[in-house]
């Protein structure tokens, strides 16, 4: 975790994001993200769910082996799933055990402040390198009425600021910060020793977080005031998938540099002809082009 701390040191921002396979991690590896997060936001963005509550250690844990294939030089970050570590210190040092043993993360984030603290501390000291995350918590959805700001008002902005002092003062070696207003960032960052990392918390932390699918375009829905979509894969991709087609049903699909050997004549109709399996005798062409 040197690598943060010196980053930060040099004023150079820490940029973070999201993954959850890997063929993402290994393009956002290669375009030069510093640290990957493997988040829960997978409930959402890749299973469909309304909240990240259902998501399990299990799928986090799959997650992350499939991340970390991918992820060469970025550090490797595995979220601690809903109720994997807020029922006791020793089911959070279990749990967090398998994802960095089974997962391969380098370290683990997990959401909450000062209730947290005992858990950090147990964790760090057992070798565990701990990412807080406070202010939007995505876990305590319920419980905060809704994905919303936090800390607009007075008393709401001291519990942030304390709740981010008790997660550094516990051992965590950075801090997500979601969902806050600008200016909080900006003072929590200012006061703590360790980098905070925004999303949702204005331009005055050490880095910034987006969820990849986001920043890459691939939710077509209205995303977040704090999202900036960097590409409109959603939009090529649907586009991609119609000129497929019509290739296919234009019989354009597979052409000669996509096929094995002359194309005959074709001796059955466009449609409802019987697909012929490749043999196992006869040229043996490599398959890859
Ligand atoms: O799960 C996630 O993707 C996150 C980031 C938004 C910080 O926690």
């Amino acid at each position: 975790m040197q690598t943060l701390r010196a980053m930060t040191s040099r004023s150079e921002a820490i940029t973070m994001v999201t993954a959850y396979d890997f063929t993402f991690a290994r393009m956002l590896d290669e375009g030069g993200a510093d640290i990957i997060l493997v988040g829960d936001s997978l409930g959402m963005v890749v299973q469909g769910q309304d909240t990240t509550l259902p998501v399990t250690l299990e799928e986090m844990i799959y997650h992350c082996r499939a991340v970390a294939r991918g992820a060469r030089r970025a550090q490797l970050v595995g979220d601690l799933p809903f109720m994997s570590y807020q029922v006791s210190p020793e089911e959070a040092l279990r749990n967090a055990g398998r994802v960095m043993a089974e997962g391969a993360a380098h370290a683990v984030k997990l959401e909450g402040g000062a209730e947290m603290a005992e858990t950090i501390r147990r964790l760090v000291r057992a070798g565990i390198p701990v990412m807080g995350h406070v202010g939007l918590t995505p876990q305590s959805v319920h419980a905060m009425g809704g994905f919303r700001v936090q800390g607009k008002r007075e008393e709401e902005a001291q519990r942030v600021m304390s709740d981010a002092r008790a997660v550094a003062e516990a051992g965590a070696y950075a801090l997500v910060l979601e969902g806050i207003p600008s200016r909080l960032a900006s003072r929590i960052t200012a006061e703590l020793a360790i980098p905070t990392i925004g999303i949702g918390a204005g331009p005055h932390c050490d880095g910034q977080v987006l969820v990849c699918y986001d920043m890459l375009g691939l939710t077509p829905e209205r995303v977040p005031k704090f999202v900036k979509k960097y590409e409109t894969f959603y939009e090529k991709g649907k586009a991609a998938m119609e000129a497929y087609k019509r290739e296919v049903q234009q019989g354009l699909f597979p052409a000669a540099a996509q096929s094995f050997g002359p194309i005959p004549e074709r001796t059955t109709p466009p449609t409802g002809g019987v697909i012929q399996a490749l043999g196992a005798s006869g040229d043996q062409e490599p398959v890859q082009g």
